[in-house]
């Protein structure tokens, strides 16, 4: 993973190529109109195109389209494949599963993959006798953290940040500060139980946040604090030190829990194995989502063995469960990625890389936030960020915008990025931030 092997980028002629704009054109025609209706709009703020490549495969950093064009993948499945495309040791012990036991009986009937996986996610917490709900998806990982602190609380308020984003299914989403817009066309289905407050970006707006917290805790209604330990859609904000454990101490003080939404942050991403973890706060319930499955579907929320103790009134119905929560593939490639990311020791390599992909970025002068391999590129708005990123998947790298505004170039990539791509990569975006 450092240095050799990294294949350089390679785009022949225009994106996209001619079967790209097949596909796409015939995905247009039946999948909801949404995301074509972005696209639009996107070109129209940025004039730069917008219309999609379609990928074949991947193997590491590397992408492939259908028409044979290769870019290095600066997002990795929005942050979810820390180890690369088709990590072998994954993609080992899922094959073994799947060829034997596609999927158990849930909650009813485990399989020991799944006994395996949830001893190892308790062992993450930073206590003992942690307790773990499985999901599918990072929503489904929020969505246990917000039923588990109403059962242990009996409060159903949530103090959720603005710029935070937890995921788009209904209990998730009531709670997403990112965008407004995410929320309206729904409020009347979201209830009026979220109350949201400002996300410390520096130190100077810290006390503010902690007093608007404290505020809403003070009517004693809030039983959970929703927080990202750093912004990660919300464009890489780094809080400044000592805001999770002031918020830590608030949270407890007003008998309320305090949830670290780690979906992104999470299992090495920050420099950390868990950056609440790192902030000096062991908190009630953490979610973890993303980077588990190493691109295969599977979530966690892991807490405190009396955040979870309420669940155990409820006899006679689990209720809360799922068809495919536990599927031992799942588990299987939760399990083998987290003796990766240990084999490995990608927290220390996320710091490492994180470091010097930062540093080759502000010596070129760009307004650079994040930690570890979460970096986010402050280009002012979103239709220079836009362009610029248009710029470089024209040139063989695939990066995403992000940020309140719109205005961040979000870079996610694997914790296993070859060192070689730091470098070109820089190059190609003073190159592009020239052209646009
Ligand atoms: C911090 C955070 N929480 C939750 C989610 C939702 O995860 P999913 O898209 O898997 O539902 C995301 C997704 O980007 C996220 O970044």
């Amino acid at each position: 993973m450092a240095g050799e092997g990294a294949a350089a980028p390679h785009v022949a002629g225009p994106i996209p190529g001619p079967r790209s704009s097949a596909l796409s054109a015939r995905l247009a025609d039946v999948e909801c109109p949404a995301f074509e209706a972005r696209r639009d709009a996107r070109r129209e703020t940025s004039g730069a195109s917008q219309s999609p490549i379609v990928l074949a495969r991947g193997e590491g950093d590397v992408l492939v389209d259908v028409d044979g064009n290769r870019f290095v993948d600066l997002v990795a499945g929005f942050g979810a494949l820390s180890l690369g495309h088709a990590p072998r040791a994954v993609l080992a012990a899922v094959h073994d599963v799947q060829e034997r036991l596609p999927l158990a009986l849930g909650d009813v009937y485990a399989s020991e993959e799944k006994v395996l996986l949830c001893e190892a996610l308790a062992a993450l917490y930073p206590a003992p006798g942690a307790r773990v709900l499985l999901g599918l998806s990072g929503a489904d990982a929020v969505t246990a953290a917000l039923k588990t602190a109403v059962l242990a609380t009996n409060k159903p308020g949530v103090v959720a940040f603005h710029g935070a984003y937890h995921g788009l299914s209904h209990g998730p989403l009531a709670a997403c500060g990112l965008l407004p817009a995410f929320r309206e066309p729904f409020a009347a289905q979201l209830g009026d139980h979220v109350s949201f407050v400002p996300y410390p970006a520096s130190a100077a707006s810290l006390d503010a946040s902690l007093a608007a917290t404290e505020r809403v805790l003070r009517a004693g209604k809030t039983g959970l604090v929703l927080v990202e330990p750093m912004l990660g859609r919300g464009g890489c904000v780094v809080p400044p030190a000592g805001f999770l454990r002031e918020l830590h101490v608030l949270t407890k003080a007003h008998g309320a829990l305090l949830a670290a939404d780690e979906i992104w942050t999470g299992l090495g991403r920050s420099g950390a194995m868990l950056a609440s973890v790192d902030a000096g706060v062991v908190p009630d319930l953490v979610c973890l989502g993303k980077a588990l499955g190493a691109g295969f579907p599977i979530s966690a929320c892991v807490g405190s063995a009396e955040a979870f103790e309420a669940w155990g009134a409820h006899g006679g119905t689990a209720i809360h469960t799922a068809t495919h929560f536990g599927a031992p593939p799942s588990c299987a490639a939760a399990l083998a990625t987290l003796s990766e990311i240990a084999r490995l020791d990608l927290p220390a390599r996320a710091r490492d890389v994180g470091r010097r992909l930062v540093e080759a970025l502000t010596e070129n002068g760009f307004l650079v936030s994040g930690k570890g391999l979460m970096v986010g590129i402050d280009l002012e708005s979103s239709s220079r960020s836009l362009a610029v990123a248009r710029r470089l998947l024209g040139a063989g790298w695939l990066v995403l915008t992000g940020g309140t505004r719109g205005n961040v170039l979000t870079l996610s990539p694997a914790l296993t990025l070859a060192d070689g791509y730091i470098l070109p990569f820089v190059e190609a975006l003073v190159l592009a931030c020239a052209e646009v």
